[in-house]
């Protein structure tokens, strides 16, 4: 995991364990997508957390990564910042075509209309959303900071089963759209 955001959340978890289950280092200079392609040659999977904004440094990662997941918050902020966010990417796709991004929804309240406004405004703009979403949970922020996974700290939550059908929709977006392009 590379933590690429100054205000170092990743590092400042794996500092509360005794061990982390996968490597997590520090990674913030303006211009890293070399030393992220060099690092990603060890690793089957490199998940980076980027900064909340789109600079140069944001655009280094987008440029290194063959999936970009973006969150949105069902809030009109958020939103704001997402556009910049796409505006982004969209000019890195006309430079490097294969990188995908998808949209997805955190902290959706449920039993509320917010989630699926944000789903039909995203779609509305031409962009792909995920499926799958995330629920406000306290257990998601508790996990945090415990220093711990969810996955550790509440096995059988509802925070674990939402995550995991998450990640597993990533990976099945990721592949699909990369069977695609080779078909
Ligand atoms: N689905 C969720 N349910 C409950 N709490 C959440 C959820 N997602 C994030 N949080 C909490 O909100 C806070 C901010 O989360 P996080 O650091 O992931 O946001 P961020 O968008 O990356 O922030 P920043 O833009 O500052 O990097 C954390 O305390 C985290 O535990
Ligand atoms: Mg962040």
């Amino acid at each position: 995991m590379v933590d690429a955001d100054v205000q170092g959340s990743c590092n400042e978890w794996a500092a509360l364990r005794d061990s982390v289950p996968f490597g997590v280092v520090s990674l913030t200079r303006p211009n890293i997508r070399k030393e992220l392609t060099d690092f990603s040659r060890n690793y089957d999977l490199v998940v980076i957390d980027a900064p909340p904004r789109s600079d140069a440094l944001n655009r280094s990662i987008v440029a290194a990564s063959d999936l970009v997941a973006i969150p949105v918050e069902p809030s009109g902020l958020s939103d704001w910042a997402s556009a910049a966010t796409v505006t982004q990417i969209s000019e890195i796709q006309e430079i490097r075509e294969d990188i995908q991004a998808v949209f997805v929804i955190n902290r959706r309240i449920s039993g509320t209309v917010l989630g699926s406004d944000i789903r039909e405004h995203v779609e509305s703009h031409g962009l792909d959303v995920l499926g799958a979403s995330i629920c406000n949970r306290v257990v998601f922020a508790e996990s945090l900071t415990m220093g711990k996974t969810v996955y550790e700290w509440k096995p059988n939550s509802e925070a674990n089963k939402e995550l995991t059908v998450v990640i597993k929709e990533l990976e099945e977006y990721h592949g699909k759209k990369t069977n695609k392009k080779t078909s």
